[in-house]
């Protein structure tokens, strides 16, 4: 049986460099009836345990390390038991949130990972912040950009830790050259396609955002 994606709207704040917003997350989840892999559970732990219902998680990825992202996984990874999965290049923003916790492992550009039979491989996509990443699976045709890329344009690249250029780098390089049919599940709000988003790069470089 092939995996399914499902998703959870959780609500809640982010906070960073002194200001705090209130923001509408999307916690992704895939799997098959027996296991699921989550990425970013933020906000509501009840409401993210209560979509994984039971089945064994293969692992918690963090798309980035801000707080909108990550606030939920530690109470969450000590539920079910499963572990946290983060780039390195975020270390400061994680220990913003969890001084005294570590991940349970710091991801790198194009490990591998696998969850209900589907093989999923991270791109590292810095920009929006530095240890930004976002997760493909081949298998289902599909790929979860956290903040680095939405439907209309890159994540924000205005505050800390985060820079234009690079984050437009990382969606020129590694998500643009994905497949156009590609269906791209973002961090905050609706679901595109490469195709879709791939001829308004020109138009997001000369807006500057
Ligand atoms: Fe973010």
């Amino acid at each position: 049986m092939s995996a399914r994606i499902e998703h959870v709207v959780t609500s809640g704040t982010f906070s960073l460099d002194g200001g705090t917003w209130d923001v509408d997350n999307n916690v992704w989840l895939i799997g098959d009836d027996s296991e699921v892999l989550v990425i970013d559970p933020a906000h509501d732990a009840e409401a993210v345990l209560e979509a994984i219902g039971g089945r064994t998680v293969a692992a918690l990825v963090c798309t980035h390390g801000h707080d909108d992202h990550i606030n939920a996984v530690a109470q969450i990874a000590d539920k079910v038991g499963a572990p946290i999965l983060i780039h390195s290049d975020d270390r400061a923003l994680w220990t913003v949130v969890y001084p005294d916790r570590e991940p349970d492992l710091w991801l790198v550009d194009r490990a591998v990972l696998e969850a209900a039979g589907t093989t999923f491989e991270v791109l590292s996509t810095p920009g929006h912040t530095y240890g930004s990443i976002s997760l493909y699976t081949q298998d289902l045709g599909a790929v979860f950009t956290g903040d680095t890329l939405f439907a209309g344009g890159p994540g924000a690249t205005g505050r800390s830790y985060s820079h234009f250029p690079t984050i437009i780098t990382s969606i020129r390089e590694r998500l643009l050259t994905l497949p156009p049919d590609t269906v791209v599940h973002t961090g905050h709000g609706p679901t595109t396609t490469i195709g879709a988003e791939a001829p308004q790069l020109d138009d997001w470089i000369k807006r500057g955002h």
